[in-house]
């Protein structure tokens, strides 16, 4: 078949091709499996919220499409959802509903950026930021990885890197790989570079409900909407990450165009994902809470306990879900360096180099997907390898 070559060309999937090394394999009771390869969270959703949707089964609508952007009283639980976490809130008619924050992330490329356009975007990147712009034909413009500063964009090198053509500026805070969390003043100081130079600035914020406090002030400002787009996840902050579920906010304009790629692409976010959501926002902040906490003493007891191994591997930044180090074989890429933490360690996790170019001396752990007492054994793989 004659595909499209500029798709053929994309790496595949880091995880699946992470995974496809150890598919075959069955490992002893006394070395198991360490899998730090997803950024997943290691609970499920609490109870009430699965009873909530065995019971919505009963109902025939929950099988119907709803409205494009989602079901109005949902939208209107999200953005009270928002008004507590940020102390202001978007309007309903200034989001969409959709599958995953990825979605919302294809909804604000294709809005946004013609084939050819570019998109400033700090690297170390989410591989599926740099695996989508390459499938749309939009061109990254890569903001350096600065070890010395634990992965945070600058803006003086952002703001030189901008040209005509560029659309927009992506940043993702809480940072996947690096864990850095973008301070509010350098996002206020990100959302005016954008306005001066008439190009958006779109922040992934898939993992905003770890941080503990409010992210940022952008929606407070009156002219928020103009050069702000803001990509949402659910699925980590409601362990939902099956149900896909996830918004696009921004302008109602942008929104009214996006609801035409959305109709075209997927029609609605699932009902039992919105009816999940709804009820997340509704009743689970003390939940949200207790486990964002919960957390990041795990982030806390990973970081001492890694830097106090004594291990060959080099502890550059973490936050959140992720440990972004750099291990300690100047002649292997960040594959083969994942490689042989698989076939030696039985530890799984992806190489530098899936997060863009020149990353190859770096491996991103999520350990978010382990449980506390996991940690010790997990740390243990890195030692005499
Ligand atoms: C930065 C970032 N954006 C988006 C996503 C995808 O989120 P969703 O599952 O909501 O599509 C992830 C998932 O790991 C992520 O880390």
């Amino acid at each position: 078949m004659q595909l499209n070559s500029q798709i053929k060309q994309i790496q595949p999937p880091p995880i699946t091709e992470v995974k496809s090394w150890i598919a075959e394999r069955r490992f002893p009771l006394d070395k198991p499996l360490v899998d730090l390869c997803q950024a997943v969270p290691s609970y499920p959703p609490p109870p009430e919220l699965i009873e909530h949707l065995q019971n919505s089964l009963a109902d025939p609508l929950t099988f119907k499409y709803s409205p494009d952007e989602g079901l109005p009283e949902v939208r209107a639980e999200v953005c009270r959802w928002y008004q507590r976490y940020y102390q202001t809130a978007p309007s309903p008619d200034q989001l969409c509903l959709t599958i995953g924050a990825s979605q919302a992330f294809w909804l604000a490329m294709i809005c946004l950026c013609r084939p050819e356009d570019e998109v400033i975007i700090q690297l170390p990147a989410y591989f599926d930021h740099l695996m989508g712009l390459e499938s749309l034909g939009i061109k990254p413009v890569y903001a350096p990885f600065d070890a010395a500063n634990g992965g945070q964009p600058n803006l003086e090198t952002i703001g030189k890197l901008i040209s005509n053509k560029t659309r927009l500026i992506l940043l993702v805070t809480p940072s996947n790989p690096t864990g850095a969390v973008i301070p509010p003043k350098q996002l206020d100081a990100f959302f005016e570079l954008a306005q001066e130079n008439n190009i958006t600035l779109v922040l992934d914020e898939t993992y905003n409900a770890f941080i503990g406090e409010q992210p940022h002030q952008l929606f407070n400002r009156a002219d928020w909407t103009d050069n702000f787009v803001h990509i949402a996840s659910f699925g980590k902050t409601f362990a939902l990450t099956g149900l896909r579920s996830g918004a696009l906010i921004t302008g109602a304009d942008v929104i009214a165009q996006a609801l035409k790629v959305q109709d075209s692409m997927v029609v609605c976010q699932s009902r039992p994902a919105q009816l999940a959501l709804a009820f997340g926002c509704k009743n689970l902040d003390g939940w949200v809470t207790a486990n964002a906490k919960k957390m990041r003493q795990r982030h806390d007891d990973f970081k001492e306990q890694f830097l106090a191994a004594g291990v060959a591997f080099e502890f550059v930044a973490s936050g959140s879900f992720f440990a972004w180090i750099k291990h300690p074989w100047r002649d292997l890429t960040g594959r083969q360096a994942a490689k042989k933490l698989a076939d030696s360690g039985n530890l799984i996790c992806l190489p530098g180099e899936a997060f863009g170019p020149g990353l190859e001396p770096y491996l991103r752990l999520a350990f978010g997907n382990i449980q506390k007492e996991q940690i010790p054994q997990a740390i243990a793989r890195f030692r005499n390898i």
